[in-house]
């Protein structure tokens, strides 16, 4: 029976792991990988997370099935982190939250969601997007159309972005990227969710908002902008949270999809329907990383701790972008790539192209992403100088 499969060629990224790891060069330097790095190099577990886990293991009571709407704690916190603990949205109760495994099961959530309830509605993807948005929505059997989000001199390409939701079909799903757009870090200011804001309400369009990177760009309510003035202004919002990135608990599989209504009943209704494609896919959410969440927010010390050490993480990434900046002056670059520390988060397309990438690859040992994403978090204070220096090199 299997004898017709076919072998596929595995994910890029975990190729370009690969190279780097089998890769001899004591000065390599991986900017490829997605998760978040510190000056050392490593992926760490943040303190109040381990302090939590200890709290835990004292008082955590059952393992039973914490069912499919997740843990209500964590979704009462996830819903004021992401809506604001004051949202007019929470006090008219028009908002639900679904525990989901990370964002990306939020994504399917809402993608399932989409697919069964919305029928025949097709989904906006900027492009570029993070490649699993294609997978995880065609998956689910959903038509995927582009808008156009950066131009060829690798800047926003705002006007081109909102001409095209112009020009969407009533009902169609759009989908946004609340902050530290990935793989971009191209972000929209106030004024421009405004616009975004403007048009999806004049063409009846229903704004998915993927929020994986909160705290992450200028702050934990900086980043919430555009979500919440979406959710506040318009009837029907779709929000996917992910606490991968912002908790470190990327294996622990901890995410949320908000579904916000017009009203309490509307709710509800949309949400009895969640329940049922949860229990399909998977039925009940990992427990463990909502455990975590909620005990953090339950204590104000682990709180305070968690945000001071998320602030640690977010400024060190915006330093390394002005550092970046900073080291190809010498060069005379650093206009040619000023927008590198206007970017947010830990991605950046760098504008580099493919040529130069592999260049950087097999001239330098250092290792990026095909289309010139660059993760800025794998910089630190002993390789940035030997990148610059490199960048150099590959595009004079
Ligand atoms: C834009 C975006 N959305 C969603 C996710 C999903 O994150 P996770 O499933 O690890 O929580 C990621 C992770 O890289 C992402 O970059």
């Amino acid at each position: 029976m299997f004898e017709p499969i076919e072998r596929v060629p595995g994910d890029a990224i975990l190729g370009l792991i690969q190279q780097f790891k089998d890769d001899p060069n004591p000065n390599k330097v991986d900017l490829g990988v997605g998760v978040y790095r510190d000056e050392s190099g490593v992926t760490p577990i943040m303190r109040a997370v381990k302090a939590a886990e200890k709290q835990l293991i004292d008082d955590e009571q059952t393992k039973s099935y914490i069912g499919s709407h997740g843990d209500p704690e964590y979704g009462a916190d996830v819903l004021k982190l992401v809506l604001g603990a004051n949202s007019p949205v929470l006090a008219a109760d028009r908002a639900s939250a679904t525990q989901s495994p990370g964002g990306t099961g939020a994504l399917r959530l809402a993608a399932d969601f989409i697919a069964s309830q919305l029928p025949g509605k097709s989904i906006w993807l900027s492009e570029p997007t993070w490649p699993n948005h294609l997978g995880v929505f065609s998956a689910a059997g959903i038509e995927i159309k582009r808008y156009p989000y950066v131009d060829d001199q690798n800047q926003l390409d705002f006007a081109g972005m909102l001409a095209a939701l112009e020009n969407i079909p009533k009902g169609d799903v759009v989908l946004l990227h609340a902050c530290c757009h990935n793989p971009t870090g191209f972000d929209l200011s106030r004024d421009q969710w405004q616009n975004v804001l403007n048009v999806l309400r004049e063409r009846e369009l229903l704004p998915l908002v993927d929020f994986a990177y909160q705290g992450f760009g200028n702050g934990l309510d900086e980043d919430a902008y555009g979500p919440r003035l979406l959710a506040e202004n318009l009837d029907e919002v779709l929000i996917t949270q992910s606490c991968s990135k912002n908790f470190g608990i990327y294996r622990e599989r901890t995410g949320c999809f908000i579904a916000v209504a017009k009203d309490t009943e509307q709710m509800e209704n949309v949400r009895s329907q969640l329940a049922i494609t949860a229990r399909e896919n998977y039925s009940n959410p990992p427990g463990h990383g909502s455990a975590i969440v909620a005990t953090i927010f339950n204590s104000p010390e682990l709180d305070q701790m968690w945000r001071d050490e998320l602030k640690v993480m977010r400024n060190r990434i915006n330093d390394l972008r002005k550092q970046f900046v900073a080291g190809l002056e010498p060069h005379g670059l650093a206009d040619r790539f000023a927008y590198v520390a206007e970017q947010r988060g830990m991605f950046s397309y760098t504008g580099l192209t493919k040529a130069h990438v592999e260049r950087l690859r097999d001239e330098h040992s250092i290792y990026m992403v095909g289309s010139g994403r660059a993760n800025v978090a794998g910089l630190n204070a002993d390789n940035i100088e030997y990148v610059c220096n490199a960048i150099a090199q590959v595009v004079k």
